[in-house]
């Protein structure tokens, strides 16, 4: 079942998303988050950092798994998903570092880096609340547009639309990594729950297709259609074009 929650704006959006990780780790203090970077999530993980810090919020048995991380790029490189993590979440709430897990982007072999990462998710023994953003193709994690979903924690070429995307986080397009290792569409949609969230006009046309139309690995997301557990959070512009069929 997809649940629609429409924020009027980003901030309400971060907070609304706020409150369904909030309700999960209330549930379920030792819950294992898949978390997503983007921009899309920033102002979630800030309002996550604040509740914390009140101490209305409790991370110490959290275990996290992220979705993705760019192939190449080591930890300390500010472009990292890892560095991206540390910065605007891990090092603002009281989680143990040593429970928190991103694919390994410096390990060359891409069969090593996948293996070892769907090791580490098995262990925790389950996702219990992925977060997603959604790419302007659909794409969730770096799950691209193929010919058929990808299953497990794999390494994918980027297109040309994502490697444009996030361009702008880069000194020059030459500097944006051409790969990245991501959990795959199995491995997202093994998780329990499902948290996605979009904002902005620039989405309203993909949650539209995503939700509503062909479930098609040529839109990854289209596939969320069939997890018994999504909420979509969105602003008013992300969910424009899909207010009225909800
Ligand atoms: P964004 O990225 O949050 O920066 O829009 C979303 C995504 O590509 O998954």
């Amino acid at each position: 079942m997809i649940k629609f929650i429409c924020a009027k704006d980003y901030d309400e959006m971060s907070r609304r998303a706020a409150n369904v990780i909030s309700a999960q780790l209330i549930e379920k203090a030792d819950s294992v988050l898949g978390l997503a970077t983007g921009s899309t999530p920033i102002g979630l993980y800030n309002c996550l950092a604040e509740r914390c810090a009140m101490g209305d919020l409790d991370f110490s048995k959290v275990t996290t798994v992220n979705l993705d991380e760019y192939k190449g790029l080591t930890h300390d490189n500010d472009q990292s998903y890892y560095y991206f993590m540390n910065k605007n979440l891990f090092s603002k709430i009281n989680i143990d570092p040593a429970n928190t897990n991103v694919p390994d982007g410096t390990i060359e072999d891409p069969e090593e880096a996948c293996a070892k990462y769907e090791a580490i998710i098995a262990a925790t023994g389950g996702i219990d609340l992925q977060l997603l953003g959604i790419g302007h193709n659909g794409h969730i994690g770096f799950n691209e547009p193929a010919d058929v979903f990808p299953k497990l924690t794999n390494c994918v070429d980027l297109t040309e639309s994502t490697i444009n995307a996030n361009a702008r986080f880069f000194a020059s397009i030459e500097d944006v990594p051409t790969q990245a290792y991501t959990m795959g569409i199995q491995t997202i949609m093994n998780a329990k729950k499902i948290l996605l969230v979009a904002n902005g006009a620039g989405k309203a046309e993909i949650l539209k297709k995503s939700f509503f139309g062909d479930i098609t690995p040529q839109v990854p997301a289209s596939v969320l259609q069939l997890h018994p557990d999504v909420t979509v959070v969105g602003d008013e512009e992300a969910f424009a074009l899909i207010k009225d069929l909800i």
